[in-house]
Order: C-alpha cells, then sequence, then structure tokens
C-alpha cells in the first residue's frame, strides 16, 4: 500500500507569533470581487436546519455527517488558516476579506468579515463551507439560473455566450431560499423545500469556484499582474483603491493572475477532465488503478456503466472522486427516494492531521471561533481523518525498480500531486533498508541520518564519486537531482511502496 501524508512546518508557529492585524473595516476594492456580495441575500439556512432531514444514521441517511468529517466544515476551525491568515492581513491590511469569503461562507455572506481580521464573527460561523452556500450557487455565467449579481458585481465577461468566471470564491446565489441540486423534481419525490435541478452540481466549475485561488490584489497591482511567464498581459488598474471597474478581478478570468492555488487548472490541463467513466478501459494501463479505480466502481453501483442514474454522462470529475457515488437516501423522508447515484458528501482530501489539531485546540478551548464540539461532531471529524489517510493510500502507485534506480510515482489525482496549498506542502519517498539477508533494517518515516537496527550510522557509499555521503532514508521529490545512492556493498536496498508527504 501507498502512503502520502503530510505534516506540518513551522509556519502555523511563526504565523501565530506575530502581531495581531490591524483589520479594515471597510474591504478595499483592491480585495472585492464579483459576485453576490454580503447581504444580498437573505440569511443562508445553517447546516443544523437541514439535520432534521438529511442526517439520521437510523435510516442509514448520513449526507450531512459526512460533510461534518469533510474539512471543508472545518475550513474556519483550522488553525493553520488562521495562522496564514493573520500573516495576510499584515502584508495586506483588509485581505482577509478574501480568505473569509471561502473559509467561512455564511459569515462571509452574511456581513461579518468585516473587521477583516474577522472579530466580527461568532461561534456559529465555525462551520467553514456550509450546506446553503454551495446549494444556492449558480453558473455565474448565467446559464442555467439567474443568481444574484447586481451593478459592476457581474461574475462573466460579458460575451455572448458569456464565460463565467470561476475562482477566487466568486459566487452567483439564487435569490430565493430554494435549494439548487443534482435532481430535477417534481419528477422525483419532491422535498420539502424549493428545489431546483442545476446540471452546474455536477460540474467541475461547481469545485473550480473555490478551488482555483487567485489574490486580486497582486493581479492589480503587481507589475505584471501575478501572471505566469508567456501568459497574455493582466487588464489592471495598477494603483491602489479607485473603483471597482477597473480592477484585476471585475476583468480577468481568475486563472488568469495572482496565482495562489490552482487545483481546479491544474486538473483542467490534463486528460481525465474529458474521460468518461465509461471509457475506464481506454486509460493507460499505469493509471487504471488506486483513485481512478475506486471512483470508477462506486461509479458503476447506479448500473450505467459509469453514468449517473438518469443516463447523464459521467466524466471523472472532482465529484467523482471527491463525492463518490453511493447507493442510498439522501433524506430521511419515507418518500425519499433510495438513489443510485446519491453523492457522498466526505469530500475526502488529504488532511489527516489538521482533525486531531482542531480537536485538541477544542478540548482545550483554544478554537479561534469558540469550542465546544459536540460528539458528533468530534466523531465525524475523526472519522475524516482515517478517510483521508485512505484516500492517500490510492493516490500514487510507485514501480519499484532495483537499486539504484529508478522509482516511477504515478499520480492517480486528477491534479497535482500535491495540490492546493502549495507553498506549505512537500511529498517525501520513504525506504526501507535491508540488509543481504533481506532483514529489515529500518523504515524511516522520520527525516533524519540512516542507522541499522542497533542504531548505529550506516555508511552510504555515491557509485559516482566512491566516496561515503550523507544519507537520509527519505528522499525529496522536490529537490533538484534526487540521486538514490546504493548502500554499502552487501546491503540492499529495497524500496517500502510509502510515499510520504511533507508540509
Ligand atoms: C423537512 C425536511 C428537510 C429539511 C429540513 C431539508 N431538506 Fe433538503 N430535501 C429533503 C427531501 C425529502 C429531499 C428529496 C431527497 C431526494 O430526492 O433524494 C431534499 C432534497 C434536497 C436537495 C436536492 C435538490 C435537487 O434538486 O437535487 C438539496 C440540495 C437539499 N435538499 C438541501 C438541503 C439543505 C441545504 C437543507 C438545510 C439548509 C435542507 N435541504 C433541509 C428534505 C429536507
Ligand atoms: C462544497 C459544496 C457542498 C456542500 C458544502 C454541501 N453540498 Fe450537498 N451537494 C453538492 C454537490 C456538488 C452535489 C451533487 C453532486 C453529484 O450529484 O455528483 C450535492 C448533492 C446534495 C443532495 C442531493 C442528494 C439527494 O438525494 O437529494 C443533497 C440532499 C445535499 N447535497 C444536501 C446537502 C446538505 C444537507 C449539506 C450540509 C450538511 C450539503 N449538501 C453540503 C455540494 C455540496
Ligand atoms: C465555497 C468554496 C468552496 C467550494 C464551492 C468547494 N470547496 Fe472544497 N474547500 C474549500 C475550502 C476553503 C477548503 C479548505 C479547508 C481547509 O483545509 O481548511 C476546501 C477543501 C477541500 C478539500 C481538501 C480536504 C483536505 O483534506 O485537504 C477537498 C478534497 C475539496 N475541498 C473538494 C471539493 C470539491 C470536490 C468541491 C466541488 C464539489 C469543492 N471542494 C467545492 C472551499 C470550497
Ligand atoms: C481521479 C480522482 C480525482 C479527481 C478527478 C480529483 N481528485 Fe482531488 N484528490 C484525489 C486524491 C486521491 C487526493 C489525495 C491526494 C492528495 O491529497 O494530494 C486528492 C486531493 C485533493 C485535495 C487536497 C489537496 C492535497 O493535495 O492534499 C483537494 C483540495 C482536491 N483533491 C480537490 C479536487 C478538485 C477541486 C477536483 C476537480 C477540479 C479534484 N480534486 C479532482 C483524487 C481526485
Ligand atoms: C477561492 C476560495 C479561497 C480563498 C479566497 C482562500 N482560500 Fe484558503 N483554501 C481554499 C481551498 C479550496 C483550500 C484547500 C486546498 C487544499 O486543501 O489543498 C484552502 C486551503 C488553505 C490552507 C491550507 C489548510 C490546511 O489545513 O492545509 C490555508 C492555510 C489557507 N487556505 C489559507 C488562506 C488564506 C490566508 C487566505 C486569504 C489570504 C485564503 N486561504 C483564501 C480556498 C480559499
Amino acid at each position: 500500500m501507498q502512503r502520502v501524508g503530510f505534516f506540518v512546518v513551522s509556519l502555523a508557529l511563526a504565523a501565530c507569533l506575530a502581531a495581531a492585524s490591524k483589520a479594515a473595516t471597510t474591504v478595499p476594492t483592491d480585495i472585492q470581487q464579483p459576485g453576490t456580495q454580503p447581504g444580498e441575500v437573505a440569511p443562508l439556512e445553517r447546516p443544523d436546519q437541514c439535520d432534521n432531514c438529511h442526517a439520521d444514521s437510523n435510516k442509514g441517511v448520513e449526507l450531512a455527517n459526512e460533510w461534518r468529517g469533510s474539512m471543508m466544515a472545518h475550513a474556519s476551525r483550522d488553525p493553520l488558516f488562521w495562522a496564514t491568515m493573520a500573516i495576510a492581513e499584515q502584508d495586506f491590511d483588509g485581505s482577509g476579506d478574501l480568505c473569509l469569503r471561502c473559509h467561512t461562507t455564511a459569515g462571509w455572506m452574511d456581513d461579518r468579515s468585516t473587521p477583516t481580521d474577522g472579530s466580527a464573527l461568532t461561534s456559529a460561523d465555525a462551520d467553514g463551507v456550509e450546506c446553503h452556500f454551495c446549494h444556492a450557487m449558480t453558473n455565474p455565467d448565467g446559464s442555467e439560473h439567474a443568481g444574484v449579481m447586481n451593478g459592476d458585481f457581474v461574475a462573466h465577461d460579458g460575451g455572448s455566450p458569456a464565460k463565467g468566471y470561476l475562482g477566487s470564491g466568486m459566487a452567483s446565489l439564487l435569490a430565493s431560499d430554494d435549494k439548487a441540486g443534482p435532481y430535477a423534481y417534481p419528477t422525483d419525490a419532491d422535498p420539502p423545500h424549493g428545489a431546483v435541478g442545476s446540471s452546474f452540481h455536477r460540474s467541475v466549475d461547481f469545485c473550480g469556484s473555490c478551488h482555483d485561488v487567485s489574490n486580486p490584489a497582486v493581479g492589480d497591482l503587481a507589475h505584471n499582474g501575478g501572471a505566469l511567464d508567456g501568459a497574455p498581459p493582466v487588464a489592471q488598474s495598477g494603483g491602489l483603491g479607485g473603483p471597482v471597474a477597473g480592477k484585476a478581478a471585475f476583468n480577468n478570468f481568475p486563472h488568469s493572475y495572482g496565482v495562489v492555488e490552482r487545483t481546479f487548472s491544474e486538473y483542467k490541463s490534463g486528460a481525465l477532465v474529458e474521460t468518461l467513466v465509461s471509457e475506464y478501459a481506454t486509460l493507460p494501463a499505469d493509471l487504471q488503478a488506486g483513485a481512478i479505480l475506486e471512483a470508477r466502481n462506486a461509479a458503476l453501483l447506479a448500473g450505467q456503466n459509469g453514468d449517473y442514474a438518469d443516463g447523464t454522462p459521467r466524466y471523472y470529475s472532482c465529484q467523482t472522486c471527491h463525492m463518490q457515488p453511493r447507493v442510498g437516501k439522501g433524506a430521511k423522508q419515507n418518500g425519499a427516494p433510495v438513489r443510485d447515484d446519491l453523492p457522498t458528501h466526505d469530500m475526502t482530501g488529504g488532511s489527516y492531521w489538521i482533525p486531531s489539531a482542531v480537536t485538541y485546540l477544542d478540548s482545550v478551548g483554544k478554537l479561534r471561533l469558540g469550542g465546544g464540539m459536540n460528539a458528533t461532531q468530534l466523531d465525524t471529524l475523526a472519522a475524516g481523518a482515517l478517510r483521508a489517510e485512505h484516500q492517500l493510500d490510492i493516490a500514487a502507485s510507485l514501480s519499484i525498480g532495483k537499486y539504484p534506480t529508478t522509482v516511477v510515482v504515478t499520480n492517480l489525482t486528477g491534479h497535482k500531486l500535491i495540490s492546493g496549498y502549495p507553498e506549505g506542502r512537500r511529498m517525501w519517498l520513504e525506504v526501507s533498508w535491508y540488509d543481504d539477508q533481506d532483514t529489515l533494517l529500518r523504515v524511516d518515516g522520520e527525516y533524519g541520518p540512516l542507522v541499522d537496527g542497533n542504531d548505529q550510522p550506516i555508511e552510504v557509499i555515491d557509485p559516482a564519486t566512491s566516496q561515503p555521503v550523507q544519507v537520509h532514508s527519505i528522499l525529496d521529490l522536490d529537490a533538484p537531482n534526487t540521486k538514490i545512492y546504493q548502500a554499502k556493498p552487501g546491503m540492499t536496498q529495497q524500496w517500502a511502496n510509502q510515499l510520504i508527504g511533507l508540509s
């Protein structure tokens, strides 16, 4: 079994030691973005208002509790988030508003993101990315349902057909309190609340709304708008302040400026985005494994060769891997149908240790928005951490050669491995060392010098120079010229099939 994991560096600590931020009370236009603005729709319903029908373990209805175990439900409990947000606020007064938009959706929509250090948020805002926010989202290109976008705050390019600005948390929310979701009504069982069928919810563009993060201030103020080399120029005002209409976030697609996180763009530039689950057999053999295989098996449950139960073609979308379909009921009502493509709401990624950090901080009363998490929250969070370990197990495969040789790491995710928050994450290969009797000397999960079973240093010779080298038993995949050294004669080196990520 392969395994990838993440550890933390001193980033959080550094941020905790930093001085308090200034906290703007008005969001600078350099940070504002189009889409539905705070206070423009009625306060969103909170997750516990969905529980009554969307969580009932006795009836096998797990949807709301699956969500509770996902990192998105803890995006505003995450201590790493608060630590880095404090730094962002120091770098640019008011930038916290950008962070809070995605990390506490209800707090932002209900206008509690100023002061921009989050000090007006309440303990109820700790639930991160909430149900109703996702289920009020419409395609910002306006092609399916009209969302609330007033004046200059239209999040598309104005073309015909319009192309939506997907990224940076720009969302266009329904004006009503209807819930937008994948199913059409009333042909299906009627929910006791307004519901509108939304193909956007099966689209990767939906997830792209938040999983490309761009920095609007860099986009508008940096000399090249923070575009990648060779990319077209960014339309920007080039000066602090001034009306939103001239700002980069109002005149460019988010993927084109101020690169921060690019999971969605990474995915869009790969081939999986165009691959139907039903075309699984056409994938290269080394990709028919791990996460790709697991998602396919889940999709087959609907009995449509990988497509949705209603026959809609299913691609290797974010949802296919991160909201794997299963058979079950989405709501506890007797009339609610058993669905063969019920989207699991666990949205598991690689975050396996932040859950323990959150649990610990809760136990000592140090969560930023207040603690007091209940048993269900703690249990679901612990279950989420276990799911993350499994997700890491299936994220890559290693083809193992004889030493000293190459190891091929095959990425079985839909995006880069590692994706997302890149500055804080690295990936490591873990090595097992054996002697010539095939006795395991040591499997290293820690970064440190190589020692034998008696904790004595092992001398390793670089075959190129015949000189002894200091070898750390974990190879840093990011390091230039990663070399695999031949160990002392008489010792063989084998690969433990293990990957370790480090962040
Ligand atoms: C009184 C019970 C009840 C409550 C409370 C409730 N729902 Fe529902 N909801 C249902 C039922 C029943 C369905 C139909 C399930 C199905 O068709 O699989 C449903 C369906 C949905 C759908 C699917 C819509 C579609 O078109 O695909 C979404 C999304 C949804 N609910 C979101 C929510 C959210 C978010 C909340 C909390 C803010 C909530 N619901 C509160 C009972 C409820
Ligand atoms: C990150 C965004 C996101 C969040 C948060 C989220 N959902 Fe969903 N939900 C989706 C998407 C996307 C789908 C459709 C996925 C698919 O069909 O592949 C969906 C589908 C559903 C459905 C349809 C299933 C059915 O049988 O009707 C219901 C109900 C639902 N969600 C309720 C909820 C509730 C309740 C919560 C909070 C406890 C919640 N969702 C949180 C994105 C979200
Ligand atoms: C409203 C913005 C928003 C939307 C929409 C959204 N996400 Fe997220 N997502 C977040 C934030 C914020 C985090 C970071 C949570 C954290 O680790 O603090 C996150 C984290 C994640 C993670 C990482 C969890 C981990 O273990 O590191 C996964 C996986 C994920 N989202 C999948 C999805 C998928 C799939 C969709 C579309 C169905 C989606 N997200 C839609 C905001 C969003
Ligand atoms: C083929 C399956 C697959 C597809 C498609 C896929 N992912 Fe992932 N994703 C994974 C696996 C496996 C992991 C765990 C490895 C990891 O954490 O890097 C992961 C990790 C993540 C993480 C955590 C970041 C990280 O590296 O820890 C986020 C966020 C995420 N995915 C979001 C998305 C979004 C958004 C999409 C669509 C644009 C998507 N994923 C498409 C399988 C997939
Ligand atoms: C467009 C939505 C969006 C905005 C705006 C945003 N984030 Fe995030 N953030 C995400 C998503 C999505 C992830 C998950 C990516 C992943 O897991 O790799 C994330 C992950 C993180 C993480 C990693 C959390 C962990 O536990 O690994 C940190 C730290 C973070 N964000 C800080 C910030 C700060 C600080 C800001 C403001 C400067 C900010 N974010 C603005 C969406 C956003």
